[in-house]
């Protein structure tokens, strides 16, 4: 530790951190737009300038080195000024777009603004005048409010570990370019990595932008909560940006003891469109119905059944998987033979990495570890499941969408507004991966619990919707072991269940008796 003096106060502070976070967790923010504490130094924007007693000019403080002893002014009048300069400099060709810029409210250019800039501008020139551009499939850009900080093009070098963004031209000219790296003689359209709202939260100002949620709300009429990401089993930290009960993305916690500052897009929009084409009734051969029919014919089914095979489960919570394996082991108890298999990853069949990228884990079940702990088999092998469900008298699927925004959106074209890590989603869903056995004997003696309506739920013997991940507090374990806990962000809908809630309901569950009512 040193001890270091802020205008006449004196820090202990860790001497191994950069200046700005070793302040910063004393309480003391130093402004900065190029500074990211997982980014490398490149001092470009200036806003940071300190006075160090003893060095004649003023220097970055993102670029200082702690020393014990050192005596800093920081929030003089003088440095005050310099720090006003700097702003007016960089608000020359910003546009006044806050009223329609989807960063206001969390844009720090417009904090700064509020407490280092000018009412009126000096500058009379010409603005310059770039229009904006698509530069990736969920990304845009507009030039003129960059204020050339470099964080994307860092942020994709040095975590993405991709080089294609670059600054091009000189002076009053240079911009923000997206530079294709060829891949096979092939040159992409358009930036494709999952980690594009990434970019867009960690651009100081509003120049990147997600094109999915673009104007589709102001900042601060989102509810925000503390939560843990479901869409794998790396269940980063994040806050909730909930509006109307619609859940519209996460953003990243910044708990740089746990999870990091980044989240991937497959995360941040998997809950995105959520309320779409939820399966909100019963369904028995297609066809409507209520609980009052589909659960005595479930339970009737588990009691004649001589084999059963359950598949899924890895997206539910740690109440619910237990509950699953409570009716699995009674269904051993009463003589039946059960099989519990889960697949995790699109590598299900063949042999997989454990990761996507430095984040998105190939476990796309966020329970995955704790249903391997509880006796589950993954399943690795496509014709020994086929043999499975050839020899199951009753098949079980709980196949929650992870991530229903992905799923829906049936990205296949560049254009479209879908990046890498969503496309896993489509080849993921066990509810697909059913459907693609094609088997019309499979499906007649299937009950599948799910969330979202679609081919499967026509052609399940029994269709039970539950609720799903934002509609439930519950808590998983993550691929480290640890156990996290998510948060109830929506408002449940009426009437719907966990699956663990809907298993216990079947033990006394009963065939109606004529004439009864739903
Ligand atoms: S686009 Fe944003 S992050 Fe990139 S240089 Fe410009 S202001 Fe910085
Ligand atoms: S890495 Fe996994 S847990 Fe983290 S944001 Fe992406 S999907 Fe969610
Ligand atoms: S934050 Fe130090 S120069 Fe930009």
């Amino acid at each position: 530790m040193a001890k270091i003096f802020v205008d006449g106060t004196e820090y202990e502070v860790d001497e191994k951190k950069n200046l700005i976070d070793a302040l910063k967790d004393k309480g003391v923010e130093i402004p900065h737009f190029c500074y990211h504490s997982k980014l490398s130094v490149v001092g470009m924007c200036r806003i940071c300038l300190i006075e160090i007693e003893g060095v004649p000019k003023f220097q970055a403080a993102c670029n200082t080195p702690i020393k014990d002893g050192m005596k800093i002014n920081a929030f003089g009048e003088k440095i005050v000024k310099a720090r006003e300069g700097v702003m007016e400099f960089l608000l020359i060709n910003h546009p006044l777009d806050c009223p329609v810029c989807d960063k206001a409210g969390e844009c720090r250019l417009q904090n700064y603004s509020f407490s280092l800039g000018h009412e009126t501008t000096r500058y009379k020139e010409e603005k310059r005048n770039i229009p904006q551009e698509k530069i990736g499939t969920n990304l845009l850009i507009n030039h003129n409010r960059c204020i050339l900080c470099y964080r994307c093009v860092r942020f994709d070098r040095e975590v993405v570990g991709v080089n294609d963004l670059e600054m091009l031209a000189r002076g009053n000219d240079t911009i923000i370019a997206y530079t294709p790296p060829e891949t096979s003689g092939e040159k992409s359209t358009y930036l494709n990595h999952n980690y594009q709202g990434a970019l867009a939260d960690i651009c100081p100002v509003g120049a990147l932008l997600n094109e999915n949620t673009l104007f589709q709300s102001r900042v601060w009429w989102y509810e925000s909560h503390e939560s843990h990401c479901h869409g794998c089993s790396t269940l980063c930290k994040v806050t909730t940006n909930v509006k109307n009960n619609a859940l519209y993305r996460y953003m990243p916690a910044q708990n740089p003891h746990a999870d990091g500052f980044f989240i991937c897009d497959y995360g941040r929009f998997s809950g995105k469109n959520f309320s779409e084409n939820r399966l909100l009734h019963y369904a028995e051969a297609g066809a409507k119905t209520t609980s009052k029919q589909v659960l005595p014919a479930l339970a009737d089914k588990i009691a004649s059944a001589r084999s059963i095979l359950v598949i899924g489960g890895g997206t539910e919570s740690c109440d619910d998987v237990d509950q699953i394996a409570a009716s699995i082991n009674e269904w051993r108890a009463a003589g039946k033979q059960v099989k519990w298999d889960f697949r995790s990853s699109r590598n299900a069949f063949s042999k997989g990495n454990d990761h996507y990228d430095f984040l998105l884990s190939g476990d796309l079940r966020p329970n995955a570890k704790y249903l391997r702990d509880k006796g589950a088999t993954e399943l690795k092998d496509f014709d020994a499941l086929q043999s499975e469900i050839r020899n199951a008298d009753l098949v079980v699927v709980i196949g929650e969408l992870s991530a229903p925004y992905a799923y829906h959106m049936n990205a296949t074209s560049e254009n479209h507004a879908h990046v890498a890590g969503l496309e896993i989603a489509n080849a993921v869903e066990d509810t697909e991966l059913f459907g693609s056995l094609e088997s019309a004997a499979a499906w007649i003696k299937t009950a599948l619990f799910t969330t979202h309506h679609d081919s499967a739920t026509l052609r399940a013997a029994l269709a039970i919707p539950m609720l799903a991940f934002p509609e439930r507090a519950g808590r998983f374990v993550d691929k480290t072991g640890a156990t996290k806990t998510t948060n109830s962000v929506l408002k449940p809908v009426q009437g719907l269940e966990s699956p663990g809630q809907i298993l216990v309901r079947l033990k006394t569950a009963a065939r109606p008796t004529a004439g009864a009512s739903a």
